[in-house]
């Protein structure tokens, strides 16, 4: 009997949170006619990115508040529109696969300068409805000739599809001014997803993500704000955006024997999952320790500072010096900046006494290794609905 073949999973436009960032997402239960068993480690709850994205950062030259909600309402506009675009069948030739949709998600998000601007200028009068651990990127160990304060930018817009040239489309509109003059394009990234989900040095990658599908669930918890989370009442349903573009030198990498390449990750190459014993410095377990029966000052349990990580490749070419300048665009989606993601930044990953002195940074940076060339700190919104614009609530 043949087997059964599955249709990627759709963005989910109509739910509370902006498409593109916990979606689109193979449900959690096989669908009837597949074998449970088999769906539920490849499948069940995973991440199924898109195959391009583009992340543009822009700037807002919009003076008053009516000037920045007519350019929030304009860009909600041009991002449902290019989202509900239906693949046109005439430029179809008669022996070609029909395209059906091009799996756009278009995702807004917002730079703490869009609150107050690095001199200190509260521009839009929002600086007390900033969502509470939204700043500027902190410099951090692994960050090469990277200055984030320098790349700082008011808004981040996620493109992504199945073709490249719809995100190309897409970042023209906006680079032209056509979308709105006020919106200035400042830069433009481009990566890719592989899919069978390796990451550059062909380890599993996001095995570890939390995941179980749609609804209210595990990824969910980690990654969208709730009422109860202490945040200006207009943050809840949206996500916190740490962005950081990381150039990786394989080069030196694949020069490694397999167990060497296995133990800067500390995990199994083939399947991802962590090796027991692994060295200390390890990257799974300096940027996660799992120490079982485990709570720290904060009473909190190592499991519960998980995030979910969306990554995509790039590749540059080479550079000036003919080293190859490709990694991947590291993003992660997490609810509480601070508690998820700084925390295992700066106390587990950068920290050369974790968890003992000596340890050392994370095994995968340092020389001849991964650096940090790019990235930022954003807040995603929820999704707006009706005649709502991204970030309405602010009380503009
Ligand atoms: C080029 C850079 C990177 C590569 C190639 C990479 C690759 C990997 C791989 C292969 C795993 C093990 C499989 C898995 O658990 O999903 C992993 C785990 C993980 N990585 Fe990375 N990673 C990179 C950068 C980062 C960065 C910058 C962060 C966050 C700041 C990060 C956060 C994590 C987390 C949270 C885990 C799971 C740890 C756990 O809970 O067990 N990774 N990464």
């Amino acid at each position: 009997m043949a087997e059964t073949i599955l249709t990627p999973p759709l963005p989910d436009y109509s739910g509370p949170h902006q498409p593109g960032i916990t979606d689109p997402v193979w449900p959690a239960k096989a669908p009837e006619g597949v074998d449970e068993a088999k769906y539920g480690a490849l499948y069940a709850g995973q991440l199924e990115r898109q195959r391009h994205l583009h992340v543009v950062t822009a700037d807002v030259a919009s003076r008053t508040c009516g000037e920045l909600v007519d350019l929030l309402r304009t860009l909600t506009g041009f991002a449902r529109h290019q989202m509900a675009k239906v693949p046109p069948k005439d430029t179809q030739r008669p022996y070609d696969e029909p395209v059906v949709t091009r799996r756009v998600t278009v995702a807004v998000g917002f730079g703490a300068t869009l609150f107050t601007t690095i001199a200190g200028d509260d521009r839009f009068n929002l600086a007390a409805r900033r969502p509470a651990s939204l700043k500027v990127m902190p410099q951090i160990d692994g960050d090469d000739g990277f200055y984030p304060r320098d790349h700082a930018t008011d808004l981040v817009i996620l493109v992504s599809s199945d073709d490249y040239y719809v995100n190309e489309y897409i970042f023209g509109r906006l680079y032209y001014g056509s979308v709105h003059p006020d919106i200035r394009v400042r830069s433009v990234e481009r990566g890719y997803a592989r899919p069978d989900s390796r990451e550059p040095s062909g380890f599993e990658d996001g095995i570890t993500n939390p995941r179980d599908g749609s609804g209210p669930s595990s990824m969910h918890d980690f990654v969208y704000i709730r009422a109860e989370d202490g945040e200006p009442g207009w943050c809840t349903g949206g996500t916190y955006l740490a962005y950081r573009k990381i150039r990786r030198r394989m080069k030196h990498f694949f020069d490694l024997s397999p167990q060497a390449q296995e133990a800067v990750f500390g995990v199994d190459k083939k399947t991802g999952i962590r090796l027991e014993p692994h060295e200390a410095h390890a990257h799974a377990a300096k940027i996660n320790p799992r120490r079982p029966n485990h709570r720290d000052l904060f009473d909190m349990d190592d499991l519960e500072r998980r995030f979910l990580r969306r990554p995509y490749f790039f590749d540059d070419g080479l550079d000036g010096d003919g080293e190859e300048l490709r990694g991947l665009h590291h993003l992660s989606f997490a609810r509480n900046l601070g508690a998820q993601y700084e925390w295992p930044v700066l106390m587990w990953q950068t920290n050369p006494d974790f968890p003992e002195k000596g340890t050392g940074s994370d095994a995968l940076y340092g020389p001849g290794g991964a650096a940090n060339i790019g990235g930022g700190y954003y807040f995603m919104p929820a999704a707006a609905t009706g005649t709502d614009h991204l970030g309405t609530g602010l009380g503009l």
